[in-house]
């Protein structure tokens, strides 16, 4: 299989992916846990370099990038924007053009959707969306992974209960549709997705098969192969904790939600950081059924993919 047709180009949100190329990107991501497992050492990113912008906290999403393009002979470069000129004394399209010519790509994580498109626009280079508050698609194909390493691809239900609005409900909303993943969003009424994205998904999903449902009741739980929250009120929300957890908490993954999948084999997923006791009890995150901690390592795997094939790099 050729990478060639990703050379180039940025990952803003999985809207501008075919089902083809994200299944390529997971066919990749699977070589290089893959390579990982044997103790390969390869050199990949020799003489390259990325920006890795950051706006918001994180801990998964900067790992992943850094030691996924350093232990392959990249120079990663950390830049917080409480450092740079980025928004203070400079506009996003200038830093861009910049950032172009110094790095071979960049990856930003901050509030705004638009800021990750200007840069992709005047950069001239790949660029990745590492979380605005509209989307998370690095996220998103590790999730994927982590699904298909339990139920392999095809007839998958996965189950999101929570925000339904959050970052990371948009972008696996947008990668199921694509990929004919059933997926279900459980949440109250007032935190259903944005209405042009969802019916963006809902023609994405009747070309591939796959069943979206946004409903405020738990029982839309059953069947699902995996249960999936993400925190209540997220990065910038701040002032929203109080009112969310008032809303959300009868939407807390537990044990009894657990099992009112009605099957056995449900897993529990979660992007991370999580706050234990709120949008999920202790002992679903610590149990059993919990893959929490293979999601985060797909992360790496996932992003070390998505920036070989972009880069020209993959084989
Ligand atoms: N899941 C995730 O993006 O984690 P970080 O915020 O730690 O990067
Ligand atoms: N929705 C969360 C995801 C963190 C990875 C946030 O934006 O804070």
């Amino acid at each position: 299989m050729s990478y060639e047709q990703f050379r180039g180009r940025s990952l803003l949100s999985w809207l501008d992916y075919s089902a083809e190329d994200i299944n390529a990107l997971l066919d990749l991501s699977k070589q290089v846990k893959a390579e990982a497992k044997r103790g390969e050492v390869k050199q990949r990113f020799l003489g390259k370099t990325i920006a890795l912008v950051f706006e918001k906290r994180s801990t998964r999403t900067r790992c992943a990038f850094e030691t996924a393009f350093g232990e392959e002979g990249g120079h990663p470069v950390f830049l917080s924007t409480a450092d740079i000129q980025l928004g203070a004394k400079e506009s996003v399209d200038d830093t861009a053009r910049i950032l172009g010519r110094m790095f071979s790509a960049i990856q930003f994580r901050g509030f705004s959707q638009d800021t990750v498109e200007t840069l992709a626009r005047f950069s001239g280079v790949p660029v990745y969306n590492g979380l605005t508050d509209v989307y998370h698609p690095t996220q998103a194909l590790a999730d994927i992974m982590t699904l298909e390493e339990n139920f392999g691809s095809g007839g998958i239900n996965l189950c999101f209960v929570g925000n339904g609005r959050s970052n990371v409900a948009n972008s696996l909303m947008v990668i199921c549709s694509k990929l004919g993943v059933n997926f279900t969003i459980v949440t109250p009424a007032s935190l259903v997705p944005g209405r042009e994205l969802t019916e963006r998904c809902a023609i994405l999903s009747a070309a591939s098969g796959a069943k979206l449902r946004i409903s405020d009741k738990l029982d839309s739980v059953t069947d699902a192969h995996a249960l999936y929250t993400d925190v209540w009120a997220s990065m910038g929300e701040e002032d929203k904790k109080a009112e969310r957890r008032a809303l959300l908490s009868p939407y807390q993954v537990n044990s009894s939600l657990m099992k009112a999948s009605g099957r056995s084999d449900t897993i529990f997923l979660h992007c991370l950081p999580a706050i234990k006791g709120e949008e999920v009890s202790a002992e679903v995150i610590d149990g059993p059924q919990s893959r929490a901690w293979d999601q985060a390592e797909n992360r790496k795997h996932t992003i070390k993919a998505i920036m070989l094939a972009t880069l020209g790099l993959a084989p």
